[in-house]
């Protein structure tokens, strides 16, 4: 089988690899040279773990990557995992790419070739792309469409492709429903794999709806928290207690400066500006107050500075971390920058930190200090920051950090480091709903 892959991002690159593992011939097409270079040289574009050997073993046998779009023509499988940014001036998806994507390889579907949405998009797009290719392939052509979203984590995207938890397969025939299993046969039949198949939009839909829930589940914890600030209680400790009730279940209940990157942010809202287009902006009402709790943690974190430093102008803050979450180099929507961002612009000399972060960082706010080392980023710090949860962070001796700060203040707004080693170290330690 040979398998075209659209859009070689966080996403499609890590899948088309993945498919090059699972035994297939695969190409992964792209319109951004500089990203297809690396990816075909066997360098990764973007940081991710396990995923640069992935590339060494296949890229040169039956990995290729290519600007070129006539190069699908032979593939039977063509997933499209181009991006679904938030639109410019609106919370809705802008679907350029996805759109883009399909039209790309519409002269090049040979017959019987399948196409499969991996994209987050909004609930109806498929029927919409799978009519449209219906309208434009000749007669004498026939293609398929399917929905196949993707539910792999940053950080462990590879895995997560190789070992998904489950497959959610949305078709409108047995054969779309025999080419995806056949796809997945080994996954499935090693991992036991359930498989969902299901219609066009519930595929489309539950994409979105487990994002929601993720991301409401962090927002309760963080509502939570605010409370617990307020009533002198701990917000690790409520989250340790109600997460043994295994209904509840203690995953994605860590407090702290809440949820950022490329999906959820934008998926929640993009979810509720479709809600609205079909009349059911009610049934979603909720989401925005999610979002709400989630934005008022950053600014909870730069008053807190506030309120320590007693004023911001000319205080020097260190901030541990830059991307949206440990092993990741991703920005997108990165609590921890905005936090960083929002300090400097208020006055504060902010000098950053992150593993791996640090050119996305840059690209996106240049005008930040960027230190090239923990000890470098916390020198005479009145303040120092911990807001991604790196292990290399969390393994930082307090004892050996103090020595060159001016303050002995730490703001800990992932909740994760040893508080006791801090104290006993001397330090101010502040977490977030504790
Ligand atoms: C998320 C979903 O978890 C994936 O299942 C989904 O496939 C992906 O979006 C996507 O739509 O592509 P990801 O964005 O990689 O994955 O990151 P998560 O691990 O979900 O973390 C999201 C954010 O929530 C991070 O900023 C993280 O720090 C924060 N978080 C997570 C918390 O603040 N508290 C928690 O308890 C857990």
């Amino acid at each position: 089988m040979r398998i075209a892959v659209i859009g070689t991002g966080y996403l499609g690159a890590v899948h088309a690899a993945g498919m090059a593992e699972l035994g297939y011939e695969v190409v992964g097409v792209d319109v951004d040279e500089a990203k297809i270079e690396s990816l075909q040289n066997a360098s990764m574009p973007f940081y991710e773990p396990d995923f640069e050997p992935l590339l060494r073993k296949h890229v040169g046998d039956r990995l290729t990557f290519t600007t070129d779009f006539a190069e699908v023509a032979d593939a039977d499988v063509h997933f499209i995992c181009v991006g679904t940014p938030q639109q410019h001036g609106s919370m809705a998806a802008d679907m350029t790419y996805v759109d883009a994507a399909i039209d790309s390889i519409l002269p090049f579907l040979k017959d019987g070739a399948l196409v499969v949405g991996k994209s987050t998009v909004p609930v109806g797009t498929a029927q919409r792309l799978a009519d449209r290719l219906h309208e434009v392939t000749p007669r004498d052509i026939d293609v398929d469409l399917a929905w196949n979203p993707e539910f792999l984590r940053e950080g462990f995207a590879v895995e997560d492709t190789l070992h998904p938890d489950r497959l959610v397969l949305g078709v409108t025939s047995d054969r779309a429903e025999d080419i995806l299993r056949g796809v997945y046969a080994k996954t499935i039949e090693e991992d036991n794999t359930p498989v969902v198949i299901t219609n066009l939009p519930t595929a489309e839909l539950v994409k979105v709806a487990a994002n929601s829930f993720l991301a409401t589940k962090i927002s309760f914890i963080n509502a939570m928290s605010e409370i617990c600030e307020i009533a002198g209680a701990d917000v690790t400790k409520l989250a340790d207690a109600i997460g043994h009730d295994n209904r509840i279940g203690r995953k994605f209940l860590n407090a702290g400066v809440g949820f950022g990157g490329g999906c959820l942010p934008k998926d929640i809202r993009a979810f509720s500006a479709r809600a609205g287009e079909l009349g059911a902006a009610a049934s979603l009402a909720f989401l925005a107050e999610v979002d709400a709790i989630n934005l008022r943690r950053r600014e909870h974190v730069v008053e807190m500075v506030r309120r320590e430093l007693d004023g911001l102008a000319g205080r020097r803050v260190a901030v541990l971390g830059a991307a949206f979450k440990p092993n990741s180099d991703d920005v997108r929507d990165s609590p921890a920058l905005a936090i960083a961002g929002q300090l400097h612009l208020s006055g504060a000399q902010v000098s950053v930190y992150d593993p791996k972060a640090m050119a996305n960082a840059a690209k996106v706010f240049p005008t930040l200090n960027y230190a090239d080392s923990v000890e470098a980023a916390v020198k005479d710090a009145e303040v120092v920051l911990h807001l991604t949860e790196w292990t290399d962070f969390r393994e930082l001796d307090p004892a050996v950090i103090g020595e060159s700060v001016a303050s002995k203040v730490i703001i800990d707004g992932r909740n994760c480091l040893d508080v006791d080693a801090y104290r006993a170290a001397g330090w101010t330690y502040l977490g977030l709903g504790r």
